[in-house]
């Protein structure tokens, strides 16, 4: 199976930063088969990006994305316009389920609407601090995860990609731990029960499963490791250029 290193810039770097970075990242970049990638700019910059990469090497993701097609919407972008641009989607990333209030209904036709539109999504889900305090977290996870794939047909299933990202774990939140392998272990293991008790074992076997949550050059190896685990979504790293590429190489040899 294929290893996915993805990079979140979130609201970060302008359409120029954003082609330089790109320009020095194809540069370092080691040779590699059977890894894939992955950048996911502001939607401003995918554009532009879109003609500059080479996309046997680097792939783009949209940080989000509109479940219409089109309409009176004020201000989104949809799947619809986003493809051919774009060849994944982050969906329901933390920040946008508890900043920007988006739920799981929301998700679900986002999920649906980037698969219509040919784009992978990659959903994020992961529990909150106090919902592991108070022992929830197998229950948020599956809420989460079955929300977002409620739409999606049994063929189209391989097509989604699933990131495991502990809120209290990404680097942003304050206060932000680091995740042991031991509790990513564990609730890798309920997302893979879920996949299998509700899909079938041949069916979850397709299904990528990532990472994320303050991924560094030190840490990913350890995550890398991790039984199921297919990848790693990065956020802060993902902005310094060696940091990102340190990543790469580090799956690499995880790999070999
Ligand atoms: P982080 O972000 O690597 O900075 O913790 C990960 C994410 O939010 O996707």
């Amino acid at each position: 199976m294929k290893t996915y290193i993805v990079g979140n810039w979130k609201l970060n770097f302008t359409v120029g930063e954003s082609s330089i970075y790109l320009h020095k990242l194809v540069k370092s970049l080691p040779s590699y088969r059977n890894l894939e990638v992955v950048v996911a700019p502001s939607t401003l910059s995918l554009q532009p990006l879109s003609l500059q990469i080479d996309r046997k090497r680097i792939k783009l993701a949209a940080q989000n994305g509109f479940y219409r097609d089109y309409g009176a919407f004020t201000g989104e972008v949809s799947f619809s316009q986003l493809r051919g641009l774009v060849d994944y989607a982050i969906i329901g990333h933390s920040e946008r389920r508890y900043i920007l209030k988006e739920d799981d209904k929301t998700i679900q036709k986002k999920v649906a609407a980037a698969i219509r539109n040919k784009i992978r999504p990659i959903l994020c889900v992961g529990e909150i601090e106090s919902e592991r305090a108070f022992g929830e977290t197998a229950d948020t996870i599956k809420d989460q995860l079955l929300g977002g794939l409620a739409d999606v047909s049994d063929d189209d299933l391989s097509k989604v990609i699933i990131a495991y990202e502990p809120v209290w774990a990404i680097s942003s939140v304050k206060g932000a731990k680091l995740a042991s392998p031991s509790e990513v272990a564990e609730a890798i293991d309920i997302i893979r029960q879920t996949l299998i008790e509700t899909y079938g074992a041949e069916a979850a076997k397709k299904i990528t499963v990532l990472f994320g949550g303050s991924v560094s050059p030190s840490n990913a190896g350890g995550y890398l490791t991790i039984p199921g685990v297919n990848g790693l979504l990065v956020g802060g790293a993902s902005l310094i250029l060696h940091e990102f590429v340190d990543i790469i190489e580090i799956a690499k040899k995880v790999q070999a």
